[in-house]
């Protein structure tokens, strides 16, 4: 009989929705659903259930290839500001924040001092963010992201910009180094990794115990647009994670997001 694991592995890892995923991430999910379901059909429908949520509501094909003309117009003269404008615009979390950017940055630098190297938890599209944060030249940007063709994109555009860093094609979930960053962003990224797996944001912060400074933001409102009390629901969250990781929390005023750092009490 075959194996239940493989077999649900191979039919996500040949479809043209997740195919694209971290092997790693594929195979996370597919033994979770596994150890649920004991009819393959089921543990199947049960896995795709769980990607939709973490990474299909934020993506389309359609973005997909959207991102990849954009850098192929960088390529043959494309202006590099405008590029990135138009990228942030496709991913659902990069375009609720994409007016008020240089504010959005402004408002984390003051609280944290400018880093020298950034890990980019989750990253999505956010290093095309990269122009409008105001860091200087020599700042490091390496991005991790479990989606292959937004990871080579962000690579492919470090190389335009001649930033130094790279962009890793990965699993956060699957043990992820710190790599000496100073200081970590988990960009409106916390909940979509603990609906794929429960404690797994105490379980990154705890990863990243060698990093001093973390952001942490939350969205303020739903996909939906209504608001829910979320602000004082991720607000508790992130408390409750301060707490158990010891770290020191400050509260950065912003109003679209909720943005927290959490900081190693000796920095
Ligand atoms: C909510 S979006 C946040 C994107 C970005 N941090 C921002 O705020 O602009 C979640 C992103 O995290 C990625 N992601 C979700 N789970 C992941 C995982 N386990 N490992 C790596 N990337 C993941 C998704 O592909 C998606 O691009």
């Amino acid at each position: 009989m075959a194996d239940p694991l493989a077999s649900v592995v191979g039919v996500l890892s040949s479809s043209s929705k997740y195919r694209d995923l971290a092997p790693e991430a594929l195979e996370r999910t597919a033994r979770w659903a596994i150890e649920r379901h004991s009819r393959p059909a089921e543990a199947l429908k049960a896995a795709k259930r769980k990607l939709h949520q973490a990474f299909g509501a934020y993506l389309d094909p359609g973005s997909l290839r959207a991102l990849e003309r954009r850098l192929d117009a960088l390529d043959t003269g494309a202006d590099i500001v405008e590029t990135c404008r138009a990228v942030l615009r496709l991913h659902r979390s990069s375009a609720e924040r994409l007016d008020r950017l240089d504010a959005f940055y402004a408002a984390i630098w003051a609280q944290t001092g400018f880093p020298a190297h950034i890990l980019d938890v989750a990253a999505g599209f956010n290093g095309f963010a990269l122009p409008f944060m105001g860091l200087p030249p020599s700042t490091r940007y390496r991005a991790v992201e479990a989606n292959r063709r937004v990871a080579e994109a962000t690579g492919r555009l470090l190389k335009r910009l001649g930033r130094p860093g790279e962009s890793l094609w990965a699993d956060v979930l699957g043990g992820i180094e710190s790599g000496g960053a100073d200081l970590a962003l988990a960009l409106k990224t916390l909940p979509c990794l603990d609906r794929q797996d429960d404690g797994a944001s105490l379980a990154l912060l705890r990863r990243l115990a060698d990093v001093p400074q973390v952001v942490v933001t939350y969205p303020a409102r739903s996909l939906g647009g209504r608001e829910k009390g979320m602000r004082e629901t991720y607000r508790s969250h992130v408390e409750a994670l301060a707490a158990r990781i010891g770290r020191d929390l400050a509260l950065v005023p912003f109003e679209d997001e909720l943005i927290a750092v959490l900081r190693r009490a000796e920095t």
